[in-house]
């Protein structure tokens, strides 16, 4: 996820493109840059780091203009650098462009671009855009036909603002399943990812559909689609106001979060996907090295150890290797064996955890195969590994973790069948099918997002007590033992979570009137076991509430029945973590938590 910004005007935009950066920078903000057309010159400042690193160089490089476009950046490929910052310029300098997306195909089109003698600088995706552009507009000097053909051959996602020298009168915009808005103010048409990047100067707004492209001047605005031809162009009003527009109209980044789970897990998986295949690339362990790991260790805190302990479970049963799951700060005091057949896993979304950290560096002294799996390009956790898989969750404002989670958990999937695949253990057809059934995910989480209608009362239910519990048997504990963390992190009512079957040794000694009890059942063969254990526990007066599979619809015996559609039984913590994040949500809500920002916590812990 990265944050782009427009301007086209009458007067000097560079300021208001700045300040609309700042309201993007919840989408990024590891590097920045800009362009700006003055007086016939096309001036470029980037840089690598927050965005004041780049007020600091057009300040001093007194950089001006009337035709703006800025990018705020989170890196998805290539490391954060000056040279892969935005914008990005065709090789003569005349045409530049900013992109937030994932251009899929970018290596092929980069290698056929190598070929007929073109000069890349970065290792971004992003800068095939310029150079494909700009060979199609030496073919004729139409600016509008060359975006339409590059855009024709580019496949993914895109939101994109190209200028050119030789136009220096326009902007163009173009957008397929990324975000792009258009902010109409008298003689002034901003552009963004988001309103909020504007709205101060504007509410007058024009949402760009899928496969559009906009020709943006200072007096007129015109959109097209593929095929050139017109198409008009409503301007709606908008009600949204500085504050809630950098929250897309959620009133709160968690929430927004949540609901961006189904598009960010669809990115992660598509991210390794290349004709139906997983592929990693270079990836340093060959077939042999993979056949002989022994044992398995996932390492991480928090809600990343609660990712990476669906890692060990699935390791265990799908490729029959022994597995571990350690805390990471109980891992660096208490080492286990470690030689070079054994493989750690090590999970974080921001790469900087400090426990993680230090038990990577005894791991690695001890010559154990280490791959992260991490949100943040070039962290510190991925110098300390062999290979990294990053999730393409982009920035989590957040406290609470949520979209990271179910992101690691493509991941950790589509890692798992990787193995599996390299290793033997699954068949060329079983391995189709849990691909195909991992690309339904998304809808599936979408159709969990569709019906919240029962978490409201459910979280007035749970509010009412100091204590809660989750309860669960095999892959739903590991749910449970997250969604009890989500409450406890976000509500402050304290909550546990145990095995369903764990619970009658001593625990159950806590169930009063009214303790909210939830039991995540998702899986077949215990499914009978975990209801009576809910029957045990409202016999003693627990409220007891349940995240079932459809497949379990009508026989659920709680007072709360929540309902997940089907899927395979290992991909279900995929789909009940957004119960439980919703659980956790409208119960904070409810007791009017700062949701966004928990107390005591910070997003990243970078100390012991
Ligand atoms: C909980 C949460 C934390 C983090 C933990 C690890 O919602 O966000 O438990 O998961 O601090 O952080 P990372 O993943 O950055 O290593």
């Amino acid at each position: 996820m990265c944050g782009i910004t427009g301007y086209i005007g009458k007067n000097n935009g560079v300021e208001k493109v700045l300040e609309g950066l700042s309201k993007l920078e919840y989408r990024g903000y590891d590097s920045a840059g800009l362009a700006a057309i003055d007086n016939g010159k096309l001036n470029i400042v980037k840089t690598k780091g927050r965005l004041k690193e780049l007020e600091k160089l057009v300040l001093e490089g007194k950089v001006e203009g009337n035709v703006v476009i800025g990018h705020t950046r989170w890196a998805t490929h290539g490391v954060p650098s000056g040279a892969n910052s935005h914008p990005h310029t065709s090789m003569d300098g005349k045409i530049a462009v900013v992109h937030n997306g994932i251009i899929e195909n970018f290596r092929k089109i980069k290698d056929s671009l190598l070929e007929k003698g073109y000069v890349f600088k970065s290792e971004t995706d992003s800068e095939v855009i310029g150079h494909l552009i700009s060979y199609y507009y030496d073919e004729n000097k139409d600016p509008l036909l060359a975006i339409k053909k590059a855009f024709d051959s580019l496949e993914g996602s895109y939101a994109c603002l190209i200028i050119f020298l030789d136009h220096a009168d326009k902007i163009f915009a173009v957008k397929k399943d990324s975000p792009l808005v258009i902010g109409v103010g008298g003689e002034e048409v901003y552009l963004a990812s988001d309103p909020a990047a504007f709205i101060k100067y504007t509410k007058n707004i024009i949402y760009l559909e899928n496969n559009e492209i906009a020709t943006l001047g200072s007096d007129e605005i015109k959109i097209f689609n593929m095929d050139l031809e017109k198409v008009d162009c409503k301007v709606e009003k908008s009600n949204l106001n500085e504050d809630s527009a950098s929250k897309e109209g959620f009133e709160t980044f968690t929430l927004k979060e949540i609901y961006e789970q189904p598009k960010v897990c669809m990115d992660t998986l598509n991210s390794k996907l290349e004709n139906g295949d997983i592929v990693y690339e270079d990836f340093p362990f060959t077939k042999e090295e993979l056949s002989k790991i022994n044992k398995i260790y996932t390492i991480g805190c928090g809600t990343a150890f609660y990712a990476g302990i669906n890692f060990s479970y699935l390791a265990k049963k799908m490729l029959g290797i022994e597995s571990f799951e350690i805390l990471s700060s109980e891992f660096r005091y208490d080492l286990p064996n470690l030689d070079e057949n054994s493989l750690i896993v090590a999970v974080s979304q921001s790469g900087e955890t400090a426990d993680t950290l230090a038990a990577l560096k005894e791991a690695r002294k001890m010559g154990a195969k280490i791959v992260a799996i991490t949100n943040v390009l070039a962290s510190a956790i991925t110098r300390l590994s062999d290979y990294s898989i990053y999730t393409l969750a982009g920035p989590e404002i957040g406290v609470c973790s949520t979209k990271a989670y179910t992101s690691q958990l493509m991941a950790i999937y589509e890692f798992i069948l990787y193995l599996a695949k390299a290793t033997g253990k699954i068949d060329e057809s079983k391995f189709k099918e849990y691909i195909e059934e991992l690309k339904s995910i998304p809808e599936k989480q979408k159709k969990i997002l569709d019906d919240v209608g029962i978490y409201e009362e459910i979280a007035n239910v749970i509010k009412e007590k100091s204590s809660a519990f989750y309860i669960g048997r095999l892959i739903d504990y590991k749910t449970a033992m997250e969604g009890a963390l989500k409450l406890k992190e976000i509500s402050y009512i304290h909550t546990e979570a145990f095995p369903a079957g764990e619970l009658k040794h001593g625990s159950i000694a806590l169930i009063e009137e009214k303790t909210p009890v939830i039991a995540v059942l998702t899986q077949e063969e215990v499914f009978e076991k975990t209801l009576s254990n809910l029957e045990e526990v409202k016999a003693r007066g627990a409220v007891t509430i349940g995240i079932y599979s459809e497949i379990f619809r009508g026989k659920d015996k709680t007072d709360f029945s929540i309902f997940v559609p089907e899927t395979y039984k290992v991909f279900y913590p995929i789909l009940t973590a957004i119960s439980v994040q919703l659980i956790a949500y409208n119960t904070a809500k409810a007791l009017n938590r700062d949701v966004d920002k928990p107390r005591n916590l910070a997003k990243s812990v970078t100390v012991e």
